[in-house]
C-alpha cells in the first residue's frame, strides 16, 4: 500500500461533569462528547527502515515522542512484535492546539486506525480502543466519535444515536494566545471542589443514570429544548482566563444560539445552533467584535463519526 489519508476530527463536550476521584488519581467523569467537522488530515506511507518519521505543517508541535502519533506508532509496533515496521506520517493541522478539542488525542486515534490498516495488523476496533486508553483518556472516543456518553476516565463509552430534530451546528471560538493545561484544570477542580466530590460507585452510577435519562439527551433527540450545558471545569477555568469570559459573553449575545459552553478543559468555547446557516450568520454578525478581541472562529456541523479513512 503506497499511501493512506486519515481524517482526524475535533470533539466538543456537550456535558462534562466531574463526579469524584478515582483510585488511580484520575477523575471519575460523566461526559457527553461529540465530534465536529473540524478536521486534521494525517497522511501515512510505509517505510522499510523501521523508523517512525513524523512531519507537521505546524512548527510548534513536537514531532518526536512528545507527539501522541509517534507514541501510538511505537506502541503498535511493540504489541505486534514487529520492530521492522516503519512509516512516514505527515500531519496537516487545522484543529487549534491546547484548546480542549482533543486534537492530540484525535491525531493519536487517527494514527492507530491508519497504521493498523497500512501495516495490515488486523487489530479489531475494540482492541484498538484498549490500546488507545493506555495513551490518553479521550483517545478511545475519538476512534468511533459521533455522539457518545463517556464515563470512567473518559474511556468507558456508550454510543448514542445521532442528534435529531435539527441540523445541529456549532460556532467555535479559540483565542490563539490562550491555552489551558488539562492537568492544571483538574488540579484546580480538586483544590476548589473536592469537598463536594461524590464518593463510591453507587453515587457515581446514580449520576451516570441521571445523564442517560436527562434533558440533554432528550433535547439531542429533538424531543425538547436544549437545557443549559454543564462543564464543571468551566467553573475553575473561567475565573483564571480572561479570554474565556470574553468569548462566552460574545457567544451568549449571538442571535439564535441555543446553548453556550467551554469545551473540555478549555479555553475553546462554542455555541450550538439549529443549522450551519445560523452558525455562519452569528459568526458574520460577531465578526467585528471577534476580530477586535483577537479570536479565531469556525462554523461547522456536528460529525456522525470519528476518525475515517479517505476513500
Ligand atoms: O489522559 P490524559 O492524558 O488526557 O489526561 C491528562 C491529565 O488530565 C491527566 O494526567 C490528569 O491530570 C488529568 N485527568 C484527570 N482525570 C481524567 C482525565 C484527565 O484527572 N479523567
Amino acid at each position: 500500500m503506497a499511501e493512506l489519508i486519515v481524517w482526524s476530527p475535533a470533539k466538543i463536550n456537550l456535558h462534562l461533569e466531574v463526579l469524584g476521584l478515582r483510585g488511580d488519581g484520575f477523575h471519575e467523569l460523566a461526559m457527553v462528547m461529540q465530534t465536529i467537522e473540524l478536521l486534521d488530515r494525517l497522511r501515512l506511507s510505509p517505510s522499510a527502515d523501521g523508523r517512525i518519521q513524523l512531519s507537521c505543517d505546524n512548527p510548534n508541535l513536537p514531532t518526536d515522542g512528545g507527539n501522541l502519533i509517534v507514541r501510538v506508532a511505537e506502541l503498535l509496533k511493540a504489541r505486534a512484535g514487529l520492530p521492522e515496521l516503519g512509516a512516514h506520517l505527515h500531519l496537516e493541522k487545522r484543529i487549534p492546539v491546547g484548546a480542549g478539542l482533543a486534537g492530540g488525542s484525535s491525531n493519536g486515534a487517527a494514527a492507530l486506525v491508519g497504521l493498523n490498516n497500512l501495516w495490515g495488523l488486523g487489530f479489531s476496533e475494540p482492541e484498538l480502543a484498549v490500546l488507545a486508553a493506555e495513551l490518553g483518556s479521550d483517545m478511545p472516543f475519538c476512534i468511533g466519535g459521533g455522539t457518545q456518553l463517556c464515563f470512567g476516565r473518559g474511556e468507558r463509552l456508550e454510543a448514542q444515536p445521532a442528534p435529531q430534530g435539527a441540523d445541529w451546528a456549532v460556532l467555535l471560538l479559540k483565542h490563539p494566545a490562550a491555552s489551558v493545561s488539562t492537568p492544571w484544570a483538574y488540579q484546580q477542580s480538586r483544590q476548589q471542589r473536592q469537598a463536594s466530590y461524590l464518593e463510591g460507585e453507587a453515587a457515581f452510577e446514580q449520576r451516570r443514570q441521571a445523564l442517560r435519562q436527562g434533558p440533554l439527551l432528550r433535547a439531542l433527540q429533538g424531543l425538547e429544548p436544549l437545557p443549559p450545558l454543564r462543564n464543571d471545569l468551566q467553573a475553575v477555568v473561567e475565573p483564571a482566563e480572561v479570554t474565556v469570559r470574553q468569548g462566552l459573553a460574545l457567544l451568549r449575545r449571538a442571535e439564535a444560539a441555543l446553548a453556550v459552553a467551554m469545551s473540555g478543559s478549555g479555553p475553546s468555547l462554542f455555541a450550538l445552533f439549529a443549522d450551519l446557516e445560523a452558525a455562519r450568520r452569528a459568526q458574520a454578525s460577531l465578526a467585528g467584535e471577534l476580530a477586535a478581541a483577537g479570536f479565531d472562529s469556525w462554523a461547522c456541523t456536528l460529525r456522525p463519526q470519528g476518525v475515517s479513512l479517505e476513500e
